[in-house]
């Protein structure tokens, strides 16, 4: 059975206050969560801390981060390493989210420097692929995901890839209120398995959380959830809100 996920992306949003707030109330709400949903908030990092004071243990959540660093640690002003996250009790990390990859430069070869840096230090990584408006008028949405795919995880070994986790964002679906279309989804996840299935090998493909992501939310989320290769959501927009949120995470029908 492929794990289920839903994780929420918080962004560059809220004060220390308001993600603490939010974090409690989606833990209050998810009391009790038996874990047939994996839940991984993602805020930014210095609220990491506190907020994995005030989770409820009872609500299982999890708590990634949004970047991290390709290299360890040194002279690098600014950035945040894998090993710093993992010391701090962070469980998760995004790579190759398209926000980084547009307004940070952030090549495929710095996302296999990010990955390895993140699973030497034991975080599971939330691994995004899409695909421009452009590239999928042109008709070149395949070749682009597929692309993405294999200039990383040809990287990538088998046992490394046990702890990861692919995201696919439509970029012109981030942030914008238009979503895939269910079609549109399963057809791309029922795609990159096959690719999953190439680089390593079926099972593995078939054992890999495929998540959706760009502007998910608490009407849609069930009925892309319920397409064959969903597996879960990557949350942007409709994580900032507890209700819509946890309605997201109990979308699996
Ligand atoms: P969105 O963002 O849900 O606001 O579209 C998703 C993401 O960027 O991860």
């Amino acid at each position: 059975m492929r794990k289920k996920i839903v994780a929420g992306n918080w962004k560059m949003n809220l004060t220390l206050d308001e993600a603490i707030l939010l974090a409690t109330s989606v833990s209050g709400k998810l009391k009790g969560n038996q874990e047939e949903v994996q839940v991984v908030l993602i805020p930014s990092f210095p609220f990491i801390t506190e907020i994995k004071k005030k989770l409820d243990p009872t609500s299982h959540l999890y708590i990634g981060a949004q970047n991290c660093h390709a290299n360890n640690k040194g002279a690098f002003t600014g950035e945040v390493s894998a090993s710093m996250l993992s010391s701090i009790g962070c469980e998760y990390v995004l790579v190759g989210h398209s926000e980084r990859r547009l307004y940070f430069n952030e090549t495929n070869d710095e996302l296999v420097k990010k990955i390895k840096e993140a699973l030497t230090h034991k975080l599971k990584v939330i691994f995004c692929v899409g695909e421009t408006l452009e590239e999928r008028k042109t008709n070149t949405h395949f070749a682009t995901i597929k692309n993405q795919l294999q200039d990383v995880l040809s990287h990538v070994n088998e046992q490394e890839f046990k702890n990861i986790i692919i995201a696919y964002e439509p970029v012109w679906a981030i942030g914008t209120g238009e979503t895939a279309t269910t079609e549109q989804a399963q057809e791309m996840h029922g795609f990159i398995r096959k690719i999953v299935s190439e680089i390593y090998n079926i099972e593995i493909s078939e054992q890999t959380s495929l998540l959706y992501g760009g502007s998910c939310n608490a009407q849609n989320a069930q009925s892309l959830f319920a397409c064959k290769d969903v597996d879960g959501g990557l949350i942007g927009g409709a994580a900032l809100k507890a209700d819509d949120f946890c309605t997201i995470v109990k979308s699996f029908s």
